[in-house]
């Protein structure tokens, strides 16, 4: 993918993989950083730790069965100890309310990410260096209701931005995200205030979830390519 080289997302997965304790419970995030982290799971699995993992996509539940990481689901554990995720954009900037904020969802997988991360005891971010910024600006991915594409567009222009509904590759038409929803990826130029902003897209009917995560990272690893940066909330 973008940015970032395989060592350092491999360097930060690792990391992650590494602060899992015996007897815990998991929550696997989506993309290549946390894949790495999946990886290095699989084997410790392999190696005697006994865990058990939640997924937070199709993707992650394919990655971690093929790791042989035991798998459950979210409404079968009392708890989840440790969540590890990627994440698109995270704001580096200690002095500012919007240190460790997030975009997510460049997989289209935010609203299960949300919900799993948003659950653990502490919430774990995997990212390489091009992923940090002073401030938000990619577009902001918004799950949406199929039929309620157009009018939560409409909602998003009165907030001054602009939606795009999200394409597949491979098929003609729109992405379908694994809950069966459509995903507007919403371009705010830069974002001054995400808690601000993540309250009032939360208030548009028919948004099932944005990917706005603020004041929920707990740390961020960053790998690099010769070592690794921890930033903790
Ligand atoms: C999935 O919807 C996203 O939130 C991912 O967590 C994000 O795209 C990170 O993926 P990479 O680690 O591949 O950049």
């Amino acid at each position: 993918t973008e940015g970032g080289t395989d060592e350092a997302k491999r360097r930060a997965g690792e990391r992650a993989a590494r602060a899992v304790e015996d007897g815990t419970v998991v929550g696997l995030g989506t993309g290549s950083t946390t894949a790495c982290a999946i990886d290095a799971l699989g084997r410790a699995v392999a190696d005697g730790l006994e865990i058990r993992a939640v997924p937070t996509s199709f993707q992650s539940r394919r990655l971690a069965l093929e790791a042989d990481i035991p798998v459950t689901e979210l409404d079968a554990v009392d708890r989840i100890d440790l969540a590890i995720d990627g994440a698109d954009q995270v704001v580096d900037q200690p002095a500012a309310s919007a240190h460790g904020a997030l975009i997510k969802g460049g997989g289209a997988a935010h609203t299960r990410e949300k919900l799993i991360d948003a659950t653990a005891e502490r919430f774990v971010v995997v990212v390489d260096p091009s992923k940090l910024t002073d401030e938000l600006d990619r577009s902001v991915p918004l799950e949406v209701l199929p039929d309620a594409h157009s009018v939560v567009g409409d909602r998003v222009r009165e907030l001054s931005g602009e939606p795009t509904l999200r394409d597949a590759t491979g098929k003609d038409g729109p992405v379908v995200t694994d809950n069966g929803n459509l995903v507007l990826d919403c371009a705010f130029g830069a974002i001054s205030e995400p808690g601000d902003l993540a309250s009032r897209l939360s208030r548009i009917p028919g948004v099932v979830e944005h990917g706005l995560f603020v004041g929920l990272a707990d740390a961020t690893y960053v790998g690099t390519d010769d070592g690794l940066e921890v930033r903790e909330y």
